[in-house]
């Protein structure tokens, strides 16, 4: 019954989760565009600076940008907050759903560190909380190096990465990656660029030049968010990819993807001004650098002998898995096989045999190795999976 209201709260939340931040990313990536494609060509009405037409959803839209705001306030302004404040609640509030409430096995992987569901938490939210504050000193004692500033974020997330890689789960190192730029990207809206905007408005109000130093800080941090949504985006749908976070190096291909996502993203805001052709291309090579870097070793041939049947790796499945993957689990938290894979069932033990090798081979599955599997019955499982090949 609990663990079955949990799979639709989160099923829920994830939904919602997924919702407002296609608002988010949405509406940034609008904006960015039409700030780029904003004809400002002369001749422009009086304090207007730029103009754009635009045809969508059987309408035509005129907008006007102004060089120093409206002389009067309109009676109705839009705000592009909410967006941003409730992809991270509903993101904080899927961290607790999956993975705080379900520590033990989510968080906690013994072959990384042992550590006790409430330390593997602490460290959790200590990271997104401490990432913020960094971030936000870096911004304000470097704000005049914008490039240095950007080289040095990202090192502090590579390190950040690194860290957490060394004491969580693989999987839950990288969604606290994704957590805490998160975190840094709706700080900055609202700690930043909201306050930026409301002074804007309170200037104009007031009938004063608004105080510059507020919009300047409001650009430099809507930019960063500009660059990081590529990376925390990638890491989100990561978590579904083990040959992603189950890698050897998971924090270097972590932020291999993610410089290649900047790359790309740099492409698309400079385009207009400059054609530096060379950069989506340069970013598909770095993709297919890092495909080749994280191919498995090739695996030799097996001896005769060494071959194993499914029915001799039967009993360290039963042993190893059952309690999640049957089409009655019992561990405690599962009412369902999770990813649908039940290996009590004809045929899905073969059929799945890649997958399962993967798994057990980066010591993703069993889960949190709850199930303390050993590396020798790793290994036999992947004599099994050979042998079904040859
Ligand atoms: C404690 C519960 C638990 C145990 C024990 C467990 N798994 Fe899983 N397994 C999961 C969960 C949860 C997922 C879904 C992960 C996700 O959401 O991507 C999963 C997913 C998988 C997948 C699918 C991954 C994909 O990308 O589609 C495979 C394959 C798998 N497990 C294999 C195994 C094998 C083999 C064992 C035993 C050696 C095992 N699991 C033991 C909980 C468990």
């Amino acid at each position: 019954m609990e663990a079955h209201i949990v799979e639709w709260l989160n099923l829920l939340v994830r939904w919602i989760h997924f919702i407002v931040g296609v608002a988010w990313i949405g509406a940034s990536f609008y904006f960015n565009w039409l700030e780029n494609h904003l004809n400002r060509q002369a001749p422009q009405e009086k304090g207007i600076d730029g103009n754009l037409w635009a045809v969508h959803g059987g309408g035509f839209y005129h907008l006007k940008k102004f060089t120093n705001g409206p002389e009067k306030l309109p009676e109705v302004l839009h705000w592009f907050k909410w967006e941003a404040y409730m992809t991270w609640v509903s993101g904080m509030t899927l961290l607790i759903i999956v993975y705080y409430y379900n520590a033990t096995a989510m968080m906690i992987d013994p072959s990384v560190y042992d550590l006790t569901p409430t330390m593997a938490i602490i460290i959790g939210v200590a990271s997104g909380v401490f990432s913020w504050f960094v971030y936000d000193l870096l911004c304000k004692t470097l704000k005049s190096k914008p490039l240095l500033l950007g080289v040095i974020v990202f090192i502090y997330l590579a390190v950040l990465a690194y860290l957490l890689t060394q004491f969580l789960s693989p999987r839950a190192a990288y969604i606290h990656v994704g957590a805490a730029i998160g975190t840094i990207m709706a700080g900055n809206v609202f700690f930043v660029i909201i306050p930026a905007q409301k002074e804007l408005v309170k200037a104009l109000s007031e009938d004063r030049i608004p105080d510059a130093s507020y919009g300047e800080n409001g650009l430099l941090r809507s930019r960063h968010n500009n660059y990081l949504t590529l990376p925390v985006l990638f890491i989100m749908i990561s978590n579904h990819f083990p040959t992603t976070y189950g890698n050897q190096y998971n924090w270097l291909v972590l932020i291999a993807v993610s410089a290649v996502g900047i790359l790309a993203r740099h492409y698309f805001n400079i385009r207009h001004i400059s054609k530096a052709v060379w950069m989506l291309p340069t970013a598909l090579f770095g993709f297919i650098m890092i495909v080749m870097a994280t191919m498995p070793a090739k695996q030799e041939a097996l001896e005769a002998s060494d071959k194993v049947t499914t029915a001799q790796v039967l009993p360290i499945f039963e042993q190893r898995c059952f309690s999640c993957h049957s089409s009655k689990p019992t561990q405690p938290g599962f009412v369902t096989p999770p990813a649908g894979l039940a290996y009590d069932k004809e045929g899905v033990l073969e059929n799945n045999a890649d997958k399962i090798n993967a798994q057990v081979m980066q010591k993703i599955m069993p889960l949190g190795n709850l199930t303390k599997m050993t590396d020798e019955e790793r290994e036999k499982v992947s004599r099994w999976y050979r042998s079904l090949g040859q």
